[in-house]
């Protein structure tokens, strides 16, 4: 029997397949001619063309804010993914898959993953909240009674929970993620230089000199095109010139973290300042997150050591076993 985590995340999907570890990390979108409706590319091939191709051709995120917002080119892309990942469509009906879910996700996101999967030929599905996955991609220690408090920060949405093996305590799904200091960056950069930059253009500004070390220093040339003379320039952009976009994003989080963690039960409280703030996701890895939250919030703060796989790799421990499956998968 093939025992498969999928992380169909807003900006990159994860597949883990027991007995392999994670087999697939591809962006999750689709490029499509606007004419004839068909699929030009999937994956990492289709973000390749994100801001370069011409007007005929769209890029789809299939899944916008953690919510499946295309049923059908999710399922294009995940049935394609499956393939590379050597999960035929006859292996994909004798699959158990464990899907990764929103902190609180309703039936009606459920629905739409039950879909998808009969969609990818899939038949045995599980669901299982994202902060619970995160917490055992990072072996941290999950009982009935010890809890773990997590932040998962990925690219268009935010999970912030505490909880313990018998569920969440208190926790919340935010439709904020890395996206939004993309989109961030790139007002900032037309307002500050005049310059229109692309996406692709300001993730890369964001994963290079991106940091919430106000003194960080680092620099990256970047072009774009003059938005009053309509000519290609290039700048060159510093960590400072972008501090104020990702603090942005940050101080939100940071904000709901807060509000989740007041609205804990006293002794629940004292078990989570004892252990500290668990982060993942891959907005996680931005230089100096862990220190930012830890100064916030005056909290430990410990970072996961695969920020980006940290929920995938809770998937497949939790797929390969039973016990944990039983305890932390939705009922549905
Ligand atoms: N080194 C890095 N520095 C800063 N940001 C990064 C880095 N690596 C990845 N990211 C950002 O992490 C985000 C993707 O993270 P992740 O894969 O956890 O999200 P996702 O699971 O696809 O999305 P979601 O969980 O919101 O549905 C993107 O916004 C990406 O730009
Ligand atoms: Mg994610």
């Amino acid at each position: 029997m093939i025992k498969l985590a999928i992380d169909l995340g807003s900006s990159v999907t994860k597949i883990f397949r027991i007995g392999s570890g994670v087999v697939l990390a591809e962006p999750s979108c689709v490029a499509v001619s606007a004419v004839h409706g068909t699929v030009k590319a999937i994956g990492e091939e289709a973000k390749k063309l994100i801001g370069k191709t011409a007007e005929y051709t769209t890029i789809v995120f299939p899944v916008f804010e953690a919510d499946i917002v295309n049923g059908e080119m999710a399922a294009v892309m995940l049935s394609y993914f499956l393939e590379k990942a050597g999960v035929t469509r006859a292996r994909a009906r004798r699959a158990e898959v464990l899907f990764s879910v929103p902190c609180g996700a309703k039936n009606e996101l459920l629905d739409k993953y039950y879909a998808l999967a009969a969609a990818c030929g899939i038949r045995t599905v599980s669901f299982v909240e994202v902060p619970f996955l995160s917490a055992l991609g990072q072996n941290m220690p999950l009982s009935e009674t010890e809890p773990a408090f997590v932040v998962d920060m990925g690219g268009g949405s935010t999970n912030i929970a505490a909880f313990s093996l018998d569920g969440v305590i208190a926790g919340i799904g935010l439709n904020i993620g890395g996206g939004n200091i993309d989109s961030q960056i790139i007002d900032c950069i037309a307002e500050k230089f005049g310059l229109k930059i692309g996406l692709q253009t300001s993730e890369k500004l964001k994963m290079t000199v991106g940091s919430l070390y106000e003194s960080d220093s680092e620099r990256m040339i970047v072009n774009g095109r003059d938005i009053a003379e309509g000519r290609p320039r290039s700048i060159s952009v510093s960590s400072e010139d972008i501090y104020g976009c990702i603090k942005l994003f940050a101080d939100k989080v940071i904000e709901y973290t807060a509000l989740v963690t007041a609205k804990l039960p006293a002794e629940v409280s004292a078990a989570i300042w004892h252990n500290g703030i668990f982060l993942s996701g891959g907005t996680a890895r931005i230089i100096g997150m862990d220190d930012y939250f830890s100064r916030a919030l005056q909290m430990d703060v410990t970072i996961a050591e695969e920020p980006q796989m940290a929920v995938v790799l809770g998937g497949g421990r939790t797929i390969g076993d039973e016990e944990v499956l039983e305890a932390v998968r939705i009922e549905y």
